[in-house]
């Protein structure tokens, strides 16, 4: 081995993450950085669409059956009024309007009816609001009061494909940068390294079987939460044994990367 010769030109007991030197420190921190804030974005756009699918504030199994399954007895509008939307109209203009849905909402009841109730409860915000549907327009009344359909395959056929390549690379580059922490044992490393793409590969699939068989919400939930977990020890671990590791004055010499 290099490193027992007294007078080597190469050594290779730098190479772990408390010994590197200042330039690749800055380039895997600017990328974990930049990563991190990727990753609390993701969870927002996450919050806000599948999150708010039942109508409720917060991810659960519910929401993850309406995005991918849908769920033919409750239109948008129905899982809205009881949810976000609860405060908007009293109890009876409510039924009224769940009724009409359930009905097909059919237009001659609106030009009878339902107009004066969307226009009373609605239309203050559903009118004015840039990116609201118009509630003055009887269509998109119309396109909201059909039943949630859940995803179809040809747009899961194309989230499933992007998500697959693109997170794949950033656990890769987590990884790598993780594979070189000291003092973890081997075992754990290989886990951690190699666990996010199997949960990756799962959360995929699990989409797919949830738009069959709505039981399935809860394998989604589980893989998301697997990988999530695994890519954060990948960051914390990693920023803190290049930046907190070397102060403490030890210096490390073992090469990461050498079984
Ligand atoms: C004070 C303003 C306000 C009023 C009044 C209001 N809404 Fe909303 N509505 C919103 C906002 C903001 C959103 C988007 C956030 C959300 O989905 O909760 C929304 C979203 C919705 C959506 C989902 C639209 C989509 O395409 O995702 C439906 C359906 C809806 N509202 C129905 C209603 C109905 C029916 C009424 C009347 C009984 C009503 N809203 C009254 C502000 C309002």
């Amino acid at each position: 081995m290099t490193s027992e010769t007294n007078n080597s030109t190469f050594s290779s007991d730098w190479i772990n993450l408390p010994s590197l030197n200042l330039t690749v420190k800055s380039l895997f921190t600017s990328y974990l950085l930049v990563i991190g804030l990727g990753a609390l974005l993701a969870s927002a756009q996450i919050l806000m669409t599948h999150g708010m699918a039942d109508g409720k504030i917060g991810l659960s199994v519910d929401d993850i059956v309406y995005s991918y399954h849908g769920d033919p007895k409750h239109s948008k509008i129905e899982i809205k009024l009881n949810g976000s939307m609860s405060d908007k109209a009293s109890a009876a203009d409510k039924l009224k309007i769940i009724k009409w849905v359930r009905n097909g909402a059919p237009e001659e009841q609106w030009n009878q009816q339902l107009k004066e109730v969307f226009y009373s409860n609605c239309i203050s915000c559903h009118s004015t609001i840039p990116g609201l549907p118009d509630f003055t327009q009887f269509e998109e009344v119309k396109r909201v009061a059909k039943s949630e359909k859940g995803a179809t395959a040809s747009s899961l056929t194309r989230i499933s494909h992007i998500h697959i390549f693109a997170i794949s690379f950033i656990f890769f580059f987590n990884g790598m940068i993780f594979s070189l922490s000291v003092g973890i044992k081997q075992g754990l490393r290989i886990f951690i390294v190699s666990a996010p793409f199997f949960f990756l590969a799962i959360d995929v699939f699990s989409w797919w079987l949830t738009k069959i068989v709505p039981e399935f919400a809860w394998l989604t939930i589980i893989s998301g939460i697997g990988y999530s977990l695994c890519a954060a020890i990948t960051w914390f671990v990693s920023l803190y044994q290049m930046w907190v590791l070397p102060r403490n004055g030890k210096s490390y010499k073992v090469n990461a990367w050498q079984s």
